[in-house]
């Protein structure tokens, strides 16, 4: 196992592996591991010969005032996570190797970012997509593997990946949960023990739509009425950013859910903003 550092030396390791012919395969994260990250990289593992795990705690997507500086680290632990998993390569590069002084050069992925997320948050994707696009220059991989769970990520990428023309096979893999239902994801150290259980009320609502859709009701505003009234139930503090109902590829709001109708939310419980999404039918 080797844990990489400069972007010389990894460019340099990609481009060997590709000569003898090895498949790469590349799970870009920013660290603080679970079991979410780690079941990519065993997806990843079942697809190449090569897995290479990027930790970057990418400043250019984050906005002021967000969580950049207190995004949680943990690099020893993840190293021996990554190495459990069957992850080869570790990608760990430095902020001023990957932003060199004067950088003013981005990728941008024009329509799909300006709902959801994209909506809250403007210069979000900008930040993502750049990243990605730099750690699949560097990394060359010929698999990339991202997760459900940031689903208009998901889809953002595999459109700039399409765009670009990058050969890379693009897999979006399914959201890894708690026992109790909550998607995994680093932001949930911020939980006191007694505000955990509120944080489920992302997990409540998504899962009393997909039983409203399979009692026969696919009115979106329907069932948006009821998921408001879970989350109040569940959390009376929350602040909900958005619920909302799209097609699965191209984002598009839509009225009523039909397959492969996918509903998304953000949430701020106790401060922290939480995202989830499930496919209705
Ligand atoms: P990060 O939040 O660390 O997530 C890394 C990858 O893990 C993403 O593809 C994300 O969708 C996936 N992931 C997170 N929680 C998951 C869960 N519960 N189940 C399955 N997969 C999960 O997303 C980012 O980092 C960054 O934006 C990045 C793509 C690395 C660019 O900086």
């Amino acid at each position: 196992m080797a844990v990489i550092r400069s972007v010389t030396s990894m460019q340099r390791l990609a481009r060997k592996l590709a000569g003898q012919g090895k498949k790469i395969g590349l799970v870009p994260t920013m660290g603080f591991l679970h079991e979410g990250h780690l079941s990519l990289i065993k997806r990843a593992r079942k697809k190449t010969d090569i897995v290479i795990t990027s930790i970057f705690v990418n400043p250019t997507q984050f906005a002021p005032g967000e969580d950049l500086e207190q995004y949680p680290r943990d690099e020893r632990g993840d190293i021996r996570k990554i190495k459990r998993a069957g992850g080869e390569i570790i990608f760990i590069p430095r902020a001023e190797d990957i932003y060199p002084e004067g950088f003013q050069t981005y990728v941008t992925v024009e329509q799909l970012t300006l709902t959801l997320e994209g909506k809250m948050r403007p210069t979000h994707f900008r930040g993502v997509t750049t990243i990605v696009a730099k750690l699949f220059n560097i990394c060359r991989p010929d698999v990339a593997v991202f997760g459900m769970k940031d689903y208009q990520q998901a889809i953002v990428l595999k459109r700039m990946t399409h765009d670009l023309g990058y050969p890379i096979t693009f897999i979006i893999a399914p959201t890894v949960r708690e026992p109790d239902g909550l998607a995994m994801s680093s932001r949930n150290k911020y939980f006191t023990p007694e505000q955990r259980p509120e944080a489920l009320c992302l997990y409540y609502a998504l899962t009393s739509a997909r039983s409203m859709v399979q009692a026969g009701e696919y009115t979106a505003a329907i069932i948006r009425k009821e998921m408001r009234a879970v989350i109040k139930a569940t959390c009376p503090t929350a602040i909900i950013d958005y619920i909302a109902f799209t097609d699965f590829e191209t984002l598009q709001p839509v009225q009523h859910v039909t397959a492969g109708t996918i509903c998304s939310l953000a949430i701020k419980v106790h401060g922290v903003r939480l995202i989830d999404n499930m496919k209705l039918l």
